[in-house]
């Protein structure tokens, strides 16, 4: 979708459709107002007439007859004005997008929603706005014999601005938007894929083109590389995969050398069928969606590379199938990882952590300021907070954790603190090893962080994203379609600009 930002009126686009926003409750923003006038109080009426109120998800469509010079006028609601934050303007965005792209709109307009508050400023404003129509429009590109009849995509999007002081900022945000929805794109799109396409290979080709298109390093290792290094707890995991494993260093480097350097670690097993410790075969087929974490970590380092921060990042994804045949790793194995300590299997089902746990370690030769890890842990995390709810937030301390909130609320990718209780450490008690990699019956989400801050020595935060990745029914937001959400690109790219 082509982006443009200029200086006009919206009255005056020749477009498709031409969105503006609506509160509830409170007199039109001067914009809205103007469109209304040229349409000869036409919303108002709506209004008055009880058919539009501004609540956020409703949206109105007007013919205006030549009125404007757009085909048709969407007006999406903005709900409360005391509740109104990016997320409503998202939200706002997406809504009136979506249904422009229903009605075949291939061209549309969009005014800067939000423009009667002060607080948020015009740059993350119109940030918000292209994040929620490219999120909002998003489609997997499936292969299809005959393709879809209603072959409807919206082509460009062009916001005005009013005043001429304010086209650079909108520029600036409206920039932005589109980088995080081209990473977004790229996340939803791998995690949607399926195991025989997302492989660790392919996996490792799209981080080499990440890095020639966006300016990174970038080095694919293999199964000998890991030997090397000692990697007996991701190996572990891949011994029984026939697609070879992957190990994907990304590393955007700022050119500044005191720059401080966070180092991103995704989980990518690429189909996770439990290995010995098979999994029902009822919906083992969303465990296509276990690299979520891993791709989030691809999509971040391209925003990274796109937006270069003063911050030195890199991106580590351990990636591998876990499959069982005669080579597997089984319950009762102990491995060794790369710190030495080792570890005694009871579940291969507990795959991400230990495949983690090298990754983390491996994270150490940085000296980073902070390692934040992303991975679709464990189903205890989604029993307790929810699917689609909030990422689990393990963190090891609380500037980190401040951090990490304060990105959180401003991209609406929701995290929920969890402790890191020493007293978890006792269920990891091993006769044959350093520890179990997996604790008892319960607080399963909580003993799988205690394992990995094993393999830490530098603050650290675990984000359990096993609710997060994939909304199975309906969607789960006017900006999330069902499928894979991309969640997690806006967080850590979020959480690195304002470092
Ligand atoms: N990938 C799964 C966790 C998962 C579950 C992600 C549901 C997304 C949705 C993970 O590898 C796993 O199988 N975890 C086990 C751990 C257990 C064996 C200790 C689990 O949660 O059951
Ligand atoms: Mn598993
Ligand atoms: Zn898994």
């Amino acid at each position: 979708m082509e982006m443009i930002v200029k200086l006009a009126k919206l009255e005056e686009e020749t477009v498709d459709a031409a969105i503006i926003g609506l509160l509830e409750g409170v007199e039109m923003s001067p914009s809205t107002a103007a469109v209304d006038r040229a349409l000869s109080g036409a919303i108002q009426e709506l209004v008055e007439g009880g058919d539009l109120s501004g609540k956020s998800g409703e949206c109105a469509v007007l013919y205006p007859r030549g009125a404007v010079a757009a085909k048709r006028v969407l007006v999406a609601g903005l709900g409360k004005p005391d509740k109104l934050d990016l997320d409503g303007i998202r939200k706002a965005a997406a809504v009136g997008a979506s249904k422009a792209r229903d009605l075949g709109a291939r061209h549309i307009a969009s005014l800067v929603h939000g423009g009667t508050a002060p607080e948020m400023d015009l740059a993350r404003r119109a940030q918000a706005v292209v994040e929620g129509t490219m999120l909002a429009l998003y489609r997997y590109p499936a292969e299809r014999q005959k393709p879809p009849e209603e072959n409807k995509e919206v082509e460009s999007l062009t916001l005005v601005v009013q005043d001429p002081e304010s086209l650079e900022l909108a520029l600036r945000g409206a920039r932005l938007g589109e980088q995080l929805g081209k990473a977004v794109t790229l996340v939803r799109t791998l995690v949607n894929h399926p195991s025989n396409i997302a492989t660790p290979t392919f996996l490792g080709q799209t981080a080499e083109r990440i890095a020639q298109e966006y300016g990174l390093g970038c080095r694919v290792y293999d199964r000998a590389w890991a030997r090397e290094q000692g990697m007996g707890s991701f190996l572990a995991v891949t011994q029984g995969a026939g697609e070879p494993p992957r190990f994907i260093v990304l590393d955007y480097d700022p050119g500044i050398p005191q720059a401080p350097t966070v180092v991103l670690v995704g989980k990518a097993i690429t189909f996770d069928s439990g290995g010995i410790s098979i999994k029902p075969s009822e919906n083992m087929h969303l465990m296509k969606g276990d690299m979520a974490g891993g791709a989030a970590v691809l999509g971040a380092m391209q925003v990274m590379g796109a937006v270069r921060p003063p911050v030195h990042v890199v991106g580590l994804v351990p990636a591998t199938d876990n499959i069982p045949d005669a080579q597997a790793f089984k319950p009762g194995d102990v491995v060794r990882a790369m710190n030495g300590k080792t570890i005694e299997v009871h579940s291969t089902d507990a795959e991400g952590r230990m495949i983690l746990a090298d990754a983390l370690c491996y994270a150490d030769r940085y000296h980073p300021a902070a390692v934040i890890d992303l991975a679709t842990l464990t189903g205890a995390c989604v029993v307790a907070l929810g699917a689609n709810m909030a990422a689990g937030c393990f963190c090891s301390e609380d500037w980190l954790q401040d951090k990490l909130l304060q990105a959180s609320r401003g991209t609406a990718e929701r995290i929920w603190p969890m402790p890191l209780f020493p007293e978890y450490r006792e269920t990891l008690k091993s006769d044959v090893a350093d520890m179990v990699h997996t604790g008892g019956r319960f607080g399963g989400v909580g003993t799988s962080a205690v394992f990995l801050q094993e393999f830490t020595s530098y603050p650290w935060a675990h984000l359990d994203i096993a609710g997060m990745g994939f909304s199975e029914q309906k969607p789960a937001n006017a900006y999330t379609p069902k499928g894979a959400t991309g969640y997690g690109v806006r967080l850590l790219v979020d959480l690195v600009q304002s470092w």
